[in-house]
């Protein structure tokens, strides 16, 4: 009987020093660390911003969406509060200069109201997915892209990372030890139908993250590209050909099943620990090995 209470009591304290540990694991971020997600709504953007808040972060969230995509936007936020972290969400178009300089005015005010330890930046992610899906070239010119609509993609996919690092940087939020993401995709360095304007944005951002890397290395800030399998997301869904896209990857990953956006969730929250900071300028997979496989003898069933 005795020994039974002995190891009860025993077992008791293991759970509760394993708990510890295990919060004190998962709470990577120091008091007052605040993420700001570009594309916070759904997909990438959506689940890292719930993981990163479970891991004591404070999110601003950007993201843009109309009344039909709306309750997807709330259903996050609320996600996010649940974890007790705060959740200030612009819902206005990344790339538009003026609405930028709103939303650093709101992380001002933010910042201001905030007691105890100085609030800052610790991960800016840049998973916006906005771009023109066609042909370069096409007989019919309405079926190729326009300069319009490469410039645009261009400038949503790959430039407004530079415009809100800046941004970010000169207003003094980044913090030593601070950590940018950008979401890339393996169309960053392949050819797919109707993704040349996207693909050239992914290779720009790649571009544009190993440059940032160099440039912010003074101020102990770190910068990767993120890329990740074929998941299932909205995004995905209005590339031509997703069905293909999807049931191609399912055969090709080592794991026979997509990427899912908590895959991607984990693994950035990971990588925002002091542990991770000699991880800078590169283009990390976060796809199961599928960009490993170009052919497999697995056959998707059905
Ligand atoms: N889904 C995939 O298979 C896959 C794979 C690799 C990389 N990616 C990349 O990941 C990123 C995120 O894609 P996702 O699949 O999570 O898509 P998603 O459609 O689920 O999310 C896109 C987010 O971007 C926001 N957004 C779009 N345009 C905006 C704008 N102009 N201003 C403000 N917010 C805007 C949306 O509101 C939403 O929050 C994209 O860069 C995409 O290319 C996707």
């Amino acid at each position: 009987m005795r020994t039974k209470i002995f190891v009860g009591l025993q077992t008791h304290n293991l759970f509760t020093i394993l708990g510890n540990v295990l919060v004190a694991t998962l709470k990577i971020a120091p008091p007052n660390s605040y993420a700001l997600i570009l594309g916070v709504s759904s997909g990438f953007g959506g689940h890292t911003a719930i993981e990163l808040a479970k891991a004591g972060y404070n999110i601003f969230g950007v993201h843009l969406d109309r009344a039909v995509t709306m309750p997807i936007a709330e259903a996050t936020k609320a996600d996010i509060e649940k974890t007790g972290a705060k959740a200030i969400f612009f819902n206005v178009n990344a790339a538009d200069e003026e609405r930028r300089k709103e939303v650093i005015a709101g992380i001002k005010q933010e910042f201001a109201s905030v007691q105890g330890e100085a609030p800052s930046i610790k991960v800016l992610m840049h998973s916006l997915a906005f771009g023109s899906l066609k042909m370069l070239i096409a007989e019919n010119p309405a079926d190729m892209l326009t300069q319009k609509q490469i410039e645009m993609t261009q400038d949503v996919m790959a430039n407004s990372l530079v415009y809100w690092t800046q941004d970010v940087f000169q207003a003094k939020f980044f913090s030593r030890g601070a950590r940018i993401f950008a979401m890339t995709s393996g169309g960053g360095s392949r050819v797919l139908p109707m993704y040349g304007g996207v693909s050239a944005a992914k290779s720009s951002l790649e571009s544009y993250i190993r440059q940032l890397a160099l440039e912010l290395a003074p101020w102990g800030i770190t910068a990767n590209s993120v890329l990740a399998g074929v998941t299932d997301t909205a995004a995905l869904r209005k590339i031509p050909g997703s069905d293909v896209l999807m049931d191609n990857a399912t055969m090709r990953n080592p794991s026979h099943r997509l990427t899912t956006p908590d895959d991607v969730a984990r693994l950035i929250t990971l990588l925002t620990h002091e542990h991770a900071n000699w991880l800078n300028g590169d283009v990390i997979r976060a796809d199961g090995g599928e960009n490993s496989v170009d052919v497999t003898w697995w056959k998707k069933e059905g």
